[in-house]
């Protein structure tokens, strides 16, 4: 179930591949993208590949609770890594916002997600679903754990500049995708990448839901 890849740069264009192809097949696609670092190099694939965006909508998984202006918010590091370097239409791609419940009707305006790329956290959140979130969950505000705010802290200039909060899609919003990819960069979450996928399902371990869903691809490398 879990396809390792021999490098980053193989991670990142396969990721890729399955990206285009989905564009190219169905030019109204809607699509779910992830921040963090895994998906750095997929994005710069994405980019010099100069692909039609005109028609595609995207959702990102999640957003601080934080100005989005601000330099390390996920909407200035989609804006820097893919956004503002394709012709995407600025209101054709979107960030979980309040009120949640008009969030998902947006996401779910004539047909639902064709596709939904993911990382993995170090504790097996997705999105910002972190353990214990109900399988049900839909978009809404949560408290990051301990563990999500000392990882995350690499990308601020101190721990003390993460935020606490964070607006999330849900694991039951995420599950409704009609595929999922979930991407894992690194000897460190080979762990964490296992038990999600071989081990027990359960809201511990959020990734787990993943082993329930019909049309999900994990791809690795260390
Ligand atoms: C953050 C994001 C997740 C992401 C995770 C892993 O917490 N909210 O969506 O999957 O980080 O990030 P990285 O790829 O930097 O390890």
């Amino acid at each position: 179930m879990i396809n390792t890849l021999k490098s980053y740069k193989e991670l990142s264009s396969t990721v890729a591949d399955i990206v285009e192809y989905q564009i190219q097949e169905q030019p109204l696609s809607k699509l779910i993208f992830p921040t963090g670092s895994t998906p750095l190099g997929m994005y710069k694939e994405l980019v010099s590949r100069e692909l039609d965006w005109s028609d595609v909508i995207t959702f990102n998984l999640d957003e601080y609770l934080m100005n989005p202006d601000h330099p390390y918010s996920y909407h200035s590091f989609m804006r820097k890594n893919l956004f503002d370097r394709i012709n995407i239409y600025p209101d054709h791609y979107h960030f979980p916002y309040r009120p949640t419940l008009s969030f998902e009707d947006t996401m779910y305006a004539n047909k639902g997600i064709d596709l939904c790329i993911l990382g993995i956290g170090s504790n097996g959140h997705i999105a910002f679903n972190e353990p214990g979130s109900s399988f049900k969950s839909k978009t809404r505000v949560v408290d990051l754990s301990e563990q999500t705010i000392q990882d995350n802290s690499k990308y601020f200039d101190s721990i003390d500049d993460v935020p606490k909060q964070a607006i999330t899609m849900g694991l039951g919003t995420i599950m409704e995708s009609k595929k999922i990819i979930l991407m894992a960069n690194g000897n460190h979450k080979l762990n964490i990448l296992n038990v999600a996928m071989n081990g027990e399902v359960t809201e511990d371990v959020p990734a787990s839901i993943l082993q329930k869903h019909k049309n999900v691809e994990v791809y690795y490398c260390d």
